[in-house]
This record gives structure tokens, C-alpha cells and sequence, in this order.
């Protein structure tokens, strides 16, 4: 019991470091999404295609599967997501994956790293992660882009929704680590406000984090309706079975 319990401490210590690292360290606000609003989910697909898709694809989803989950016209979704040729000059199909014209080349002499794809970033990052990053871009002037970001440092993308959301500045505290005395980052302060105010940026960061989280795995709110009712099929199932026992038995008793 004891060498368990030492187990369990020791194992707790070792990835404690792991799970900070994972969140860059940082403090992550919850995104208050809900994947069955269908409105939030529109919006935040109409943001992925006017801020994001330029860069990033989304190369596992389909454009009129978009048409299907959210209730869209497929005339709708083209208006709104299709604006590339295929290599032929021919327009892009309905029924195509959603990849971008940028090369991997271009990408890389642009912006020193290749673009990610982003079918898979809010279940690789976590939901909390992408809302709590979208809003986290502050001015350094140290870096290529005159930005940085408080939960992906150094990062290469240069904040696309500045605009929107006005400019952060970062404001730090002074700690001691072992004698040392370090700065460390407390809050970011606008110093410059956008087009929006923070309640509107907030809620169009989770708009898109919805969509991201819904891009993902398109099937969760299907597999969460049929969940239901697989379970309600087995306690039918659960009483005919109880009834058809009880018939077999009634005379071994
Ligand atoms: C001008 C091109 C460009 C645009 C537009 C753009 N990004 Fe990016 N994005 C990048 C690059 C480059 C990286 C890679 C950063 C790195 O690795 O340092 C990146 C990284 C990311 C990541 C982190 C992926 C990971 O797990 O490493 C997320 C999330 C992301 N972008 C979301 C978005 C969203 C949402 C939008 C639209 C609001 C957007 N980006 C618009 C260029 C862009």
C-alpha cells in the first residue's frame, strides 16, 4: 500500500511538468462554446473562411459536408469558403477537401515555418487552448511580426485579427526563482482598442473556436443524439429481457 501510494506521488511529480508544458504554462479561460448551436457554429465558419483560410486548411473536411452539418445552402458555403480554382482553372468542386492555394515553400519562405492544418488543432491543443490563444497576441518589438503570444511564444503567425481585437501590451511581475530574481508575465493591458469591444471579440474568438472544435470531429453531435438513444434502446431491451427470464423460469421456481 505504501510503495503504491509512493507510485502514485512520484508518477503525480513526473508529469506535472508535462501538463504545464503542454498549456505553454500559461493560465487558459474557458471557452464557453456549446457545439449544438448551430448559429455560433455559421459564425464561426464565416470568421475561418475571412480570417484563417487564406493560410491554413482544413484538408480532412469537405465544403458541402460543412452545407449538410450546419443546415447551409451548398450555394451559401461556396459563396462564403470557395474563392480557389483548381489546377485546371476549373472552379473548386462542392465536394472537395478544403486545401489552401499557399505552398508549404511559400509558407515557409513567408513565415520561416510551415502553415499548420487546422482539421485536428482543437483536439490536439484542446478547445481552451485555441479561445484562450486567439485573444493572447501582444506587441514585441523583437519579434518578425511586432507580435508575440502569451500561450505560444515566439509564435510565427502574425496576428490576423489585430483589427478586431486593438493591441495588447504585456505587463510583468517580478518574482524570485531560487535567488534569481525573474520577470514574468502577469496580464496583457489594450492599449489600443479594435473595431470590437472585448465582450464582441470574445464571443466571435469562441464562435471560431466552435467551429474549429466541430472541424475536429464533425460527427460529435451525432454520435452524442445516437448515444441517447442506444441507451434508451438497451433498457427497453433491458425489460424484455427481464420479462422473457422471468417467462422461462416461472415454472423451475
Ligand atoms: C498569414 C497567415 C496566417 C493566417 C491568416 C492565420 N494563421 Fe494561424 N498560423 C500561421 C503560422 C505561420 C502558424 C505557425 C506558427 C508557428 O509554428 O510558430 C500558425 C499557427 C496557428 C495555430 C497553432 C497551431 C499549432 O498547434 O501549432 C493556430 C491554432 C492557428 N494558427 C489558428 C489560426 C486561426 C484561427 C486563424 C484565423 C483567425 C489563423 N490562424 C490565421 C499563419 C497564419
Amino acid at each position: 500500500m505504501k510503495n503504491k501510494l509512493i507510485t502514485l506521488c512520484m508518477a503525480a511529480v513526473l508529469f506535472m511538468p508535462m501538463m504545464a508544458a503542454a498549456s505553454g504554462g500559461a493560465h487558459l479561460d474557458t471557452a464557453p462554446i456549446d457545439i449544438n448551436d448551430k448559429d455560433s457554429l455559421k459564425r464561426g465558419a464565416k470568421a475561418f473562411a475571412d480570417y484563417c483560410y487564406s493560410c491554413h486548411a482544413a484538408s480532412f473536411m469537405r465544403y458541402n459536408r460543412i452545407a449538410r452539418d450546419l443546415g447551409m445552402e451548398e450555394k451559401e458555403v461556396r459563396d462564403m469558403m470557395i474563392h480557389t480554382y483548381g489546377k485546371k482553372g476549373a472552379p473548386t468542386k462542392i465536394g472537395e477537401l478544403m486545401h489552401v492555394s499557399m505552398t508549404a515553400d511559400y509558407a515557409k519562405n513567408a513565415f520561416g515555418t510551415p502553415v499548420p492544418d487546422l482539421s485536428l488543432v482543437a483536439r490536439a491543443r484542446g478547445a481552451d487552448w485555441v479561445y484562450t490563444y486567439l485573444r493572447s497576441f501582444y506587441l514585441d518589438p523583437y519579434r518578425p511580426t511586432g507580435m508575440n503570444n502569451a500561450v505560444f511564444p515566439d509564435v510565427a503567425m502574425p496576428n490576423v485579427l489585430w483589427s478586431l481585437q486593438g493591441l495588447q501590451e504585456a505587463v510583468y511581475k517580478k518574482s524570485e526563482h531560487a535567488g534569481i530574481e525573474v520577470e514574468e508575465l502577469e496580464h496583457l493591458k489594450l492599449v489600443q482598442p479594435g473595431t470590437m469591444s472585448e465582450e464582441e471579440y470574445n464571443s466571435f474568438v469562441a464562435d471560431l473556436t466552435n467551429f474549429m472544435v466541430y472541424l475536429a470531429e464533425p460527427v460529435q453531435v451525432e454520435r452524442r443524439s445516437l448515444g441517447w438513444k442506444v441507451l434508451l434502446f438497451l433498457v427497453v431491451l433491458f425489460g424484455f429481457a427481464y420479462a422473457l427470464k422471468k417467462e422461462y423460469w416461472k415454472d423451475v421456481h
